[in-house]
């Protein structure tokens, strides 16, 4: 295998420890993520997973450590700044716009990174009506409600265009979350259990949309309990065990590791 440069980074997390009062949630956590790459985040319940992304995300301020990207400073930033930044996430339960149509979400994604907002949005209900809506736009409108659709194709989700975001059922509502991700092009996707409650066609539906970002040149972050698909997709792979980091590798090493079977997969697999 060829190095590859440390230039090429584009997420570094350096020393990262979060505590939350006795709990050493995540111990001394150093990785990089780069472009074009699918790193797989695995772990058993309570590894530090979520929080990891909290940090990474900007939602909570670590302990000690930092994050940057492309060598400018994450931490101590918003939410909002992290994400104008480039990084974008889902949530392990996914987080709707009610009140839009499923089109008008992806909709509501675009037009935020179009006229410089964030992801996510956060004036959502002054940016729907003047940004969607003035007849002014109508052009802006129709190039936005095309790409829409693509996105919506994309995941598998382009017969919803019209639904109601409230009618979704929990595999489309992570679908209809992933596309508005993509929306916002990301250089960091942080997809917490993309998979969890997904049927098989929705979970290749994922694989498929991870597989065309990593093409795009998103730096794709991927925890997920299903390790078989994990493995699959991922270019490379970090443990986590009771929020240490116990492995770094290519897929298939870190499967073979006796310390991360112990730990991890040999209860996941039974
Ligand atoms: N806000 C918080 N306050 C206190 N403890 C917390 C908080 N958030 C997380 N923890 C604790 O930190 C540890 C790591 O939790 P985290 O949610 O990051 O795990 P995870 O790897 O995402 O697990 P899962 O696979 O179940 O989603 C757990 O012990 C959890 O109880
Ligand atoms: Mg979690």
């Amino acid at each position: 295998m060829t190095a590859i440069p440390v230039a090429t980074a584009t997420l570094e997390v350096r020393s990262v420890t979060m505590r939350f009062g006795g709990v050493l949630a995540v111990d001394d956590v150093s990785f990089s993520a780069r472009t074009g790459e699918v790193l797989g985040v695995m772990g058993p319940n309570g590894a530090g997973k979520t929080t990891l992304f909290n940090v990474i995300s900007g939602v909570q301020r670590p302990t000690s450590g930092d994050v940057s990207l492309r060598g400018v400073r994450l931490t101590g930033r918003s939410v909002e700044d992290v994400a104008s930044c480039g990084v974008t996430r889902t949530f392990q339960t996914p987080v709707m716009f009610w009140g839009l149509t499923v089109r008008e979400s992806v909709e509501v994604a675009l037009a935020a990174r179009e006229f410089g907002g964030t992801y996510p949005p956060a004036p959502l209900r002054e940016l729907a009506p003047c940004g969607l809506g003035s007849p002014g736009r109508r052009h802006a409108q129709a190039a936005l409600r095309e790409r829409a659709d693509v996105l919506l194709a994309g995941a598998g989700i382009a017969a919803m265009a019209d639904r109601a975001t409230e009618s979704l059922a929990f595999g489309e509502e992570r679908l209809l979350e992933l596309a508005r991700a993509l929306a916002v092009e990301p250089t960091v996707l942080l997809l917490d259990e993309p998979l969890s409650g997904l049927n098989p066609d929705e979970v290749d539906a994922v694989i498929a949309s991870i597989r065309a970002a990593r093409t795009d040149g998103v730096a794709v972050l991927l925890v997920e309990h299903a390790v078989g698909e994990l493995l699959s997709v991922a270019d490379r792979v970090v443990v986590l065990d009771h929020g240490r980091m116990i492995a770094e590798g290519l897929p298939a090493q870190v499967a073979a590791d006796p310390v991360v079977i112990d730990a991890y997969i040999g209860d996941e697999l039974e």
